[in-house]
């Protein structure tokens, strides 16, 4: 009962012996029946209770080649494939193209997810893209200034020129919107061709060196430091991420 939220252990107790719990419509008014929370039913004065799902904050590191789907009508392969040993149904939290490599976030916590995607919250994602030529000031000014996509503007950019060379080179972008295909459309539209792309950051979180095709764990700083970024409009993700919940791994308890 206290995995579901109902009250602590000890007046979970009280409640038992009051006869207050019923498991599957008999009355339990004694200590240490166990339950399976995916066959039993567990009510305390007639409301059906259940534990609280555990949340995953996981960040993959995404290879080129996989859709950002939880299933594809063309059976690509998934990102899913990539979080196998992740025991809980998480998801995708946005999309990066099948030929985008880099971060990526998954979890099973909808008002996370929330956070991040929607534009209000305007948070920061950071790419590094390789271009085949070197585009001119006029070109890097539009970048950061807005360029017309779908006819409207994009937001400002912040566009930063990294090891360029006679071949080309590579740029670091960082944008807030998460219009299909922004990065590469925006440098279609100044006359440059990204030939490859990679996100390295959301908000504060980086990918760091974590290898291609595997996960972590996001830590509570940055767990925290990505919700941090939608307080303003969140006012309930404050009690909503303090951690206080364990459990639905438990398969078996004893109420
Ligand atoms: N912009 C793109 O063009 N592709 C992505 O995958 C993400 C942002």
């Amino acid at each position: 009962m206290a995995l579901c939220g109902v009250t602590s252990r000890r007046a979970s107790e009280e409640i038992i012996l009051k006869g207050r719990v019923m498991v599957n419509g008999e009355t339990v008014d004694y200590m240490g029946c166990e339950v399976d929370p995916d066959y039993d039913t567990v009510e305390v004065d007639g409301i059906v209770i259940k534990p609280e799902a555990k949340k995953y904050y996981i960040l993959l590191n995404k290879p080129k080649g996989y859709v950002t789907t939880v299933s594809d009508e063309f059976d690509r392969p998934t990102v899913m494939e990539l979080v196998k040993d992740v025991h809980a149904r998480i998801y995708p939290v946005g999309r990066l193209d099948y030929d985008t490599a880099g971060l990526l976030i998954m979890t099973n916590d909808g008002d996370f997810a929330n956070v991040l995607t929607h534009p209000s919250h305007a948070v920061n994602k950071g790419y590094i893209a390789k271009l085949n030529n070197l585009p001119d000031n006029d070109a890097l000014k539009r970048l950061r200034e807005g360029v017309e996509l779908d006819g409207r503007l994009t937001s400002p950019a912040k566009v930063e020129v990294l090891n360029p060379s006679k071949h080309g080179c590579e740029i670091k972008i960082t944008i807030h919107e998460g219009r299909n295909r922004q990065v590469r459309r925006m440098f279609e539209a100044v006359g440059a061709e990204v030939t490859s792309l990679k996100r390295i950051s959301v908000g504060n979180v980086t990918l760091g060196n974590l290898p291609e095709g595997k996960w972590r764990h996001l830590n509570d700083a940055e767990r925290q430091r990505l919700m941090g970024r939608g307080k303003k409009n969140h006012s309930r993700s404050k009690t909503r991420y303090c951690p206080t919940v364990v459990g639905y791994y438990i398969k078996q308890f004893i109420i």
